[in-house]
């Protein structure tokens, strides 16, 4: 079987295919680098994936000993058997650059480090606000030449922003070299939903709104906001998670089959369902916050940001009109858990089926992927009465499973644009929340560990309420 991704290098030139010589890291001594990054990088250098040098920039006042420390520290945190040989030619592959982001010095240090790098990856980790200043530095500085640009989410912060850092990057990259990092677009198990529905016949046939009574996707966090108070505060749980991660996972699920083994086959249709699904309306959005969230350090003692938001949204598309879409993400709920439940409509007569739907589950994560299918099958013993059993397949996370930073830090180093965001796609998916982002709705508090205000349950009242995650 071909790779779905081995069409994306046809048409390309070899400039667009050939591999990164460099990888500039923005943002090295934050959170995400220390979280995912890095771990990330160890893994791709284990299998082979990664012999570049690695330019890691922060703060000035750190040296490269500082650095590598961080991925020592980083790698070590993964709670895994670190493979010492492979995090001993990650860090040979280090190089530290100190600066601060607005002084062209800084670019200028870049410059001299990148040395023979002729086609650098610049991955920008870092808040939202600095990548267009940073991507107009790095063109001045003739740092991008020949470069990609990563870019991490939330890309802008409304439509507008959006619109502005697109044009921004286009004055100096076309788009084929322009990577939107959306991390569940690398998840084994989101990627897994595009082949539940499209490796197998027996869906297509009931997969409509003549079949499908509703779907709902819940992304619950135990945790809170971890120390990113600042970033959260000026962020929220809408633009942090539900116009990208959660809008990807809707565009899988309700997407149709790409029509081709090529990069763009799979964007056209994600954006395809974007557009079809009309301008959320503030009345089917609840907010909550949960009790303590202003006490957290970087966060305002009058903060109004949302830790919860549900959401339910429409896809006016001849396959899902009248087909309720709802979405719930929170911090601080009951469990960490990401589930997508799809509803079934019930059988015409309810002689046999008693009062139940079926339905198909699927856990995204964390830790191992699921798909569950209840049905109705006969209680044995004399009575003729229907009991629910439910069929799970588990496909177990393995020690070589390829985490999303991974794979997608290696497409991007090889110019494979097929799991990131498209411009169109992002402006598509702020089209869709710009009515609810500071639309002043009301902010209920919750208690932490709770499923959120218990407001949000008016929006499921008529598809037999929220879905626990299991
Ligand atoms: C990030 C958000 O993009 O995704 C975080 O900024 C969130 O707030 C995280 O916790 C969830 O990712 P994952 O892979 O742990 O589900």
């Amino acid at each position: 079987m071909p790779d779905l991704r081995q069409g994306c290098t046809t048409g390309k030139s070899s400039e667009d295919t050939a591999p990164s010589d460099a990888l500039v890291l923005f943002g090295a001594m934050g959170d995400l680098a220390h979280k995912k990054i890095f771990p990330a990088l160890c893994h791709m250098v284990r299998r082979g994936h990664l012999d570049v040098p690695v330019i890691g920039i922060a703060r000035a006042g750190r040296t490269n000993e500082h650095l590598k420390e961080r991925v020592r520290d980083s790698v070590q945190q993964q709670g895994e058997d670190v493979d010492q040989e492979a995090l001993a030619k990650l860090l040979k592959l280090l190089r530290y650059v100190g600066g601060d982001y607005q002084e062209p010095a800084t670019f200028d240090l870049l410059k001299k480090t990148l040395g023979g790098a002729t086609r650098p990856a610049h991955y920008l980790a870092i808040p939202p606000d600095l990548f267009m200043s940073v991507v107009e530095s790095l063109a001045k500085s003739n740092c991008m030449k020949n470069a990609r640009v990563i870019v991490e989410k939330p890309f802008g912060h409304d439509l507008a922003s959006a619109q502005r850092l697109n044009a921004a990057l286009h004055a100096v990259l076309p788009e084929s070299r322009i990577f939107r990092i959306d991390h569940y677009l690398g998840k084994e198990a989101v990627l897994n939903l595009l082949f539940f529905r499209f490796a197998n016949s027996f869906l297509e046939p009931i997969w409509n709104r003549n079949y499908i009574e509703s779907v709902q996707i819940t992304m619950a966090e135990k945790f809170g906001i971890e120390g990113r108070g600042k970033f959260y505060d000026d962020t929220g749980a809408i633009r942090d998670v539900v116009e990208n991660h959660m809008l990807q996972v809707v565009a899988f699920l309700a997407m149709e089959a790409p029509t081709g083994l090529y990069c763009d086959s799979i964007r056209d249709e994600q954006v395809k369902v974007f557009r079809t699904i009309p301008p959320l309306d503030p009345k089917h959005l609840v907010r909550g916050q949960f009790k303590g969230y202003k006490n957290e350090e970087g966060v305002a003692r009058d903060s109004a940001v949302e830790t919860f938001a549900a959401v339910r949204l429409e896809i006016r598309s001849w396959r899902w009109s009248g087909v309720p879409f709802l979405i719930r993400a929170g911090k601080c709920l009951p469990v960490t858990a990401t589930e997508v439940l799809i509803k079934l409509r019930k059988p015409p007569l309810d002689t046999l089926a008693g009062n139940t739907s079926n339905y198909f589950r699927f856990r995204l994560g964390p830790g191992d992927v699921s798909l569950s299918l209840s049905a109705q099958v006969k209680r044995p013993g004399e009575e003729l009465v229907p009991m629910p059993a439910k069929l799970t397949a588990v496909e177990t996370q393995t020690a070589d499973e390829v985490d999303a930073y991974e794979r997608l830090l290696g497409d991007a180093m090889h110019g494979d644009g097929m799991l990131f965001v498209r411009e169109d796609a992002v402006e598509a998916a702020w089209a869709i929340v710009e009515p609810i982002l500071d639309s002043g709705s009301a902010l209920h508090s919750y208690e932490p560990g709770s499923w959120g205000p218990h407001q949000a349950d008016r929006l499921t009242t008529d598809v037999g309420g929220w879905h626990t995650p299991e």
